[in-house]
């Protein structure tokens, strides 16, 4: 695989980083997940506008210009040969020289990672005919979580347990309400109606769910923008997350009571296929 370091497009067993990197010490970085679909990138203009106010909020200067970010994701998808993947895009703050909890002089010079992931397929994956399980978990993360940071431990425990219980992700839960997916947005739906949490400090703002509230708003569904609890949440008629990765992921069961019919339910199937149709 060929990946990208701070304007170098290098095999992936020689680019380095520095072990004073904040990004490492620190998880001291924010990021950006792009999915290719048939070659074209999803999406690219709204994770552009989220890098660059997820950079704006850690006061870390913004390295490159949207043009160069565009042409480094074309260049990377080109030469990786990639029809169906994403593009991992990471900024962090670089290499002060020493470790120190203060940031560093403003002109330090940010780190500049990217690669891709090849994952054939991608649109048609299996697990959209069959849904998700999932699981309640407690929401343990910081008080940030619009800002798209690198800091991904809680996630990634929450994950692990989701699969020790035997289900395919989590819904954290933070004053008995839901707040997100490990790494996706969650919602009901019932009757006409799709509920999804409220844009606030407490959830990543998604541009899949920014995309998918207006094509739902299109197809004359109403839309709530407001918190659930698991308990409306296992009484709704469906549940589905959405994610640059999974786009619209149908949600069969919450803490092993199924949702509705417990199967892939009619809004988040046609949702799904408004998103990939308008996508492409
Ligand atoms: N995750 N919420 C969280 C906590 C996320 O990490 C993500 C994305 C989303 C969905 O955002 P978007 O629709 O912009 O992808 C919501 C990416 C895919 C990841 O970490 O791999």
């Amino acid at each position: 695989r060929t990946v990208y370091v701070n304007g170098d497009y290098l095999p992936e067993d020689q680019a380095t980083v520095s072990v004073f990197d904040r990004g490492f010490l620190m998880a001291d970085g924010v990021y950006e997940v792009v999915s290719v679909l048939g070659g074209k990138l999803i999406d690219f203009d709204g994770h552009m506008v989220r890098l660059k106010r997820s950079l704006s909020e850690l006061a870390i200067t913004n390295p490159l210009s949207d043009d160069d970010y565009l042409a480094a994701h074309r260049e990377l998808v080109a030469r990786n040969d990639i029809t169906d993947g994403l593009v991992y895009l990471q900024v962090t703050r670089g290499n002060p020289g020493d470790r120190d909890f203060a940031y560093p002089p403003a002109d330090t010079v940010p780190t500049v990672v990217m690669f891709t992931q090849a994952k054939p397929g991608l649109a048609d994956a299996p697990a959209a005919r069959t849904g998700w399980k999932i699981v309640s978990v407690e929401d343990l993360r910081w008080g940030r979580r619009d800002i798209k940071t690198v800091q991904l431990l809680y996630p990634s425990m929450a994950k692990m347990e989701a699969k020790a219980r035997g289900a395919d992700d989590a819904w954290m839960v933070q004053d008995g309400a839901v707040t997100e997916g490990t790494s996706n947005n969650a919602y009901i739906v019932k009757g006409n109606t799709i509920i999804t949490r409220q844009l606030s400090h407490d959830i990543l703002h998604g541009i899949t769910r920014a995309a998918v509230l207006r094509f739902a708003r299109e197809a004359q569904m109403q839309v709530e923008e407001r918190a659930f609890t698991i308990a409306e949440a296992q009484a709704a008629d469906e549940a589905f997350v959405t994610s640059a990765s999974a786009f619209v992921m149908p949600v069969i069961s919450i803490d092993g009571t199924p949702v509705g019919a417990g199967e892939v339910g009619p809004v988040a199937r046609r949702l799904r296929e408004i998103y990939l149709e308008e996508s492409l």
